[in-house]
């Protein structure tokens, strides 16, 4: 690894490991869904962010992604909440205490539940709504006062492509519609509420690093010399990978690369379909191909950004831990690769620091370096982690 400042650690986000967010959309979809796709005490990190953050640093760790849950901090519109603000400073100073710099997300999927139930103006609610980019950028504005002391990179939203088309054309997450319209909206609605935050966050804290995460597939064409597959592919890619960086129009100091797997598209023209074709390559436990080299590929894609960039997740569930050391090592040299072909990559998040709630998939997947036993809430190093250390060590000379 090239540096000696390279940042490494590992990401979560707030839904996922503190348990009882109970003010948001999820938490009021999960009451539908069976006991073991709810949220309910998820990681209890909200209480046990002491000894998780204890673990992150024994792991080596010298970064930490987590993020701030709306829900709890502005738990009615306009009303915001001290207690749920003080508990997010003394994780953030006990992060600070242990050497580690943070990067807090601001929006990862979840909406409190007067954003996502009430009728905001335009007779649209959530993120549909124009008023919300408002709104966000009002809740934002309070975050910065309270915690930008605290706080060494800002991520305004998490994957807003994967939350749109989640949510609003697969109907597979809250709010479950299948509307392709609806997903056009709340694309141009949350590249709006990033420029606004941009702003706002710029004007109370200037020396903070302003970005959002990316989602990034690595698309390749089935047939290199098919010309239809190619073009396929470069569909794909632009308006994936590439069209929310033209919404928000450059509007970030750095760039936050979300990287788990890549996809291989075949065309077909009579009658026309696109469909993706199963790599011959490991798998892991949710089936994701694990392909090290599309990292590489991402990161070449983003040097036309010309900012710096940070890989803000990439991880694989893998319950037995046979796979995990092996995939951290194949994509630390990714970025290797990259970096020796002008790629200015600064840290690497590992997702995640421990087993968390999956969204939909529930806690089946096992994404952790720590595993987390749910009945006990006890905390277990896994083997990998300790792997990942040593690669830690290694890059820092020690
Ligand atoms: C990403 C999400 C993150 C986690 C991982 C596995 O798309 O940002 O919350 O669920 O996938």
């Amino acid at each position: 690894m090239q540096q000696g400042n390279f940042l490494f650690g590992a990401s979560t986000s707030a839904h996922q490991v503190e348990g009882g967010n109970s003010n948001n959309d999820w938490w009021e979809w999960e009451k539908t869904r069976p006991k073991d796709f709810q949220s309910g005490r998820a990681a209890d990190s909200w209480n046990r962010y002491r000894e998780d953050i204890a673990l992150a640093k024994k792991l080596g760790h010298t970064a930490h992604r987590l993020s701030l849950e709306w829900s709890r901090i502005e738990t009615q519109e306009g009303r915001f909440n001290s207690v749920a603000i003080a508990r997010y400073r003394e994780i953030l100073q006990e992060l600070q205490l242990a050497g580690i710099k943070t990067f807090v997300t601001l929006h990862h999927f979840t909406n409190p539940i007067w954003l996502a139930r009430g009728r905001l103006p335009a007779g649209r609610q959530g993120w549909e709504s124009k008023k919300t980019p408002e709104l966000f950028a009002r809740y934002v504005k309070y975050v910065a006062q309270e915690l930008g002391d605290l706080v060494d990179f800002w991520i305004t939203i998490n994957e807003p492509m994967v939350y749109a088309s989640q949510s609003f054309v697969r109907g597979v997450w809250p709010p479950q519609k299948k509307n392709i319209f609806a997903m056009v909206r709340v694309i141009r609605n949350m590249a709006r509420a990033h420029r606004l935050a941009y702003k706002v966050l710029h004007k109370a804290n200037p020396r903070i690093p302003i970005g959002f995460a990316k989602h990034l597939i690595a698309y390749t064409p089935e047939s290199k010399t098919k010309l239809t597959d190619r073009i396929g592919v470069a569909l794909y890619d632009w308006f994936f990978n590439h069209m929310f960086f033209l919404l928000i129009r450059n509007k970030q100091d750095f760039i936050g690369v979300n990287y788990y797997f890549a996809r291989t598209l075949r065309v077909r023209m009579f009658p026309f379909s696109i469909s993706e074709v199963l790599l011959d390559v490991p798998k892991t436990d949710l089936g994701w191909p694990i392909y090290a080299k599309g990292l590489m590929q991402t990161l070449l894609h983003m040097k036309q950004y010309k900012k710096p960039i940070y890989i803000t997740e990439n991880g694989l569930a893998d319950a037995a831990d046979s796979k995990r050391a092996d995939f951290i090592r194949s994509h630390i040299r990714a970025i290797e690769a990259a970096q020796k072909q002008g790629c200015d990559v600064r840290g690497y998040l590992h997702w995640s620091l421990i087993d968390n709630f999956e969204w939909a998939e529930g806690f089946v997947p096992r994404f952790g370096l720590i595993e987390i036993d749910y009945a006990t809430q006890k905390r277990t190093i896994r083997p990998s982690a300790y792997v990942y250390k040593a690669i830690i060590e290694q890059s820092k000379g020690v």
